[in-house]
């Protein structure tokens, strides 16, 4: 009996899409106004999945409180107010789209958590536009 559960946490980052690879014209023509040099922000909402079998003692498949924990030591306080291209070493060579900024997220939660339970990261860039990894 295998059953999921979700956490969300939120962040607050300003980033830039931008391909250093193509010129000025051609990076305004694919990432339109997220392009803007002087960047722009985002109230990041995170979900995080787990699906796994319920601990025969606790009943639990995690601990929401430890998820709540792990979510917000390794993710959310290296990503709240921050400028993403910026600050965050792993997107000094990595453009910072949603489908992006999962895969970090996936990256730096996975081995903090029992293989035994699958992961996946859903992050909400608005309330209308959101990605899913691994898809
Ligand atoms: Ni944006």
């Amino acid at each position: 009996m295998r059953v999921a559960v979700y956490r969300k946490e939120h962040f607050n980052a300003a980033h830039r899409l931008y391909n250093p690879e193509w010129s000025d014209e051609k990076n305004d023509l694919v990432f339109g106004k997220c392009n803007n040099p002087g960047f722009h922000g985002h109230n990041y909402e995170i979900v995080v999945k787990l699906t796994g079998e319920p601990d025969k003692d606790t009943g639990y498949v995690f601990d929401m409180k430890k998820l709540s924990e792990l979510i917000r030591e390794n993710v959310t306080r290296k990503f709240d107010h921050k400028n993403l291209n910026l600050d965050i070493e792993e997107f000094k060579n990595l453009n910072p789209t949603a489908e992006n900024i999962a895969v970090v997220i996936y990256d730096l939660l996975r081995d903090k958590i029992d293989n035994g339970l699958d992961l996946k990261i859903y992050l909400y860039e608005t309330e209308r536009n959101f990605v899913e990894y691994p898809a």
